[in-house]
């Protein structure tokens, strides 16, 4: 594998590319300014510079920042299932949101004006949770697996069954598939004229998609996201699957999850929406999330009722922190101050030469001078 050009490797040591060829020369090794070097060839070189080199694998380095201890199997207690919807334009993503939203309100908080977090929690009236992201679902799923999250357990795909199975209906399954994410599919719309919902079903067996009522494995339900019908029946093939998954976490540790959207907020700093994902998150907590951390100062849902406390698959708004983590990136509850800078602020050194180098896995991320 070829590291770092000429170039880049005598600006790291803060000597000219015409000195950096002329050593290679010297080596008997011919090169040219923009052409990339092996590790061997860049040990030899920064050595007759007075230079210790350091392969950083960075992705690793990422990782073990982010390894946790697992938890026992009896630390673990069921959670809400995390749902994401997806689908072709104008097929009612954003109505079947809506209508769970609001016919799932709970008597104390209706009247609170909701806020577009990225995600929120229904109360079902059997007792149960449902989280819902609210973010385009394509773009959570490519923020996601950019940065190797799951965030979702189950993807309900919504087709309007007085159109078809189309490009973005097709886009939406692939992301599901690719990730391992069970489907549910809502066949919305049929409170309209002209809905087929069999040319539907149809389509979906000819891409090998067979639903429950065709004796395949695929829940689906037919729905009317503008009426409300049959919704609660969606909601119930959702908790369904949930068991099926056995989704579980264990809420007695410090919390750990993902980002959903964070942005800079004149009053307020840094307002950052993040669901968590397993532990609680407290006030006070301090969170680590890429190259930003701080302390949770205070804690809202959706309808900017102030929150304690956040466990597993429960979103939440927190203040505090230094900055804006990306949507996708991952946050972690550390005990010790001192800890929590130095992970962020490596972070920081990581990303900054990522970007110096672009895209590439791997770096030469410290030289040394020798005495
Ligand atoms: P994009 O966000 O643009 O991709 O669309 P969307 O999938 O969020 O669709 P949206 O919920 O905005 O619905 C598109 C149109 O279809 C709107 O005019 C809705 O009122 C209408 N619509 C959604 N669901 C239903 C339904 O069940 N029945 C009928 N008749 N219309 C619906
Ligand atoms: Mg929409």
């Amino acid at each position: 594998t070829e590291f770092i050009s000429v170039s880049e490797l005598a600006n790291l040591m803060d000597v000219s590319f015409a000195e950096v060829i002329s050593k290679c020369m010297g080596l008997g090794i011919m090169v040219s300014i923009n052409q990339r070097l092996d590790a061997e060839v860049i040990e030899l070189v920064a050595s007759e510079f007075g230079y210790d080199v350091e392969f950083i694998d960075m992705e690793k380095q990422l990782e073990m920042d982010e390894e946790e201890d697992a938890d026992a199997e009896d630390e673990l207690k069921g959670r809400p299932p995390i749902v994401t919807i997806m689908g072709h334009v104008d097929h009612g993503k954003t109505s079947l949101l809506d209508y769970i939203r609001n016919a799932t309100v709970v008597a104390g908080e209706a009247g609170g004006i909701t806020q577009h977090i990225g995600a929120y929690q229904v109360h079902l009236p059997n007792g149960r949770d449902i989280t819902f992201l609210d973010t385009p679902g394509h773009e959570a799923f490519t923020a996601m697996r950019a940065r190797g999250a799951k965030v979702t357990d189950i993807a309900v795909i919504v087709i309007a069954a007085d159109d078809a199975i189309m490009p973005q209906t097709r886009e939406a399954i692939s992301h599901a598939q690719a990730a391992g994410v069970p489907m549910i599919f809502a066949i919305n719309k049929i409170d309209k004229d002209g809905a087929n919902p069999t040319k539907i079903y149809e389509q979906l067996a000819q891409m090998n998609l067979l639903v429950e009522s065709w004796g395949g494995k695929f829940q689906s339900q037919e729905l009317s996201a503008k009426k409300g019908t049959n919704v609660e029946l969606l909601l119930e093939k959702i908790l369904l699957e949930a068991d099926i998954l056995d989704v579980k976490a264990n809420p007695d540790r410090e919390a750990s999850g993902n980002v959903i959207e964070a942005s800079l907020d004149k009053g307020r700093g840094y307002v950052t929406t993040v669901l968590v994902q397993n532990g609680t998150l407290r006030n006070g907590d301090l969170v680590v999330s890429g190259q930003h951390y701080g302390r949770v100062k205070a804690m809202f849902n959706e309808r900017n009722k102030k929150m304690k406390d956040a466990g597993p698959s429960v979103p939440v708004v927190i203040l505090g922190l230094n900055g804006a983590p990306q949507a996708g990136e991952k946050f972690k509850v550390y005990e010790d101050e001192a800890e929590a800078k130095e992970v962020a602020n490596r972070r920081a050194q990581i990303l900054r030469e990522q970007g110096m180098r672009a895209k590439k896995h791997i770096t030469l991320a410290e030289i040394g001078r020798r005495l």
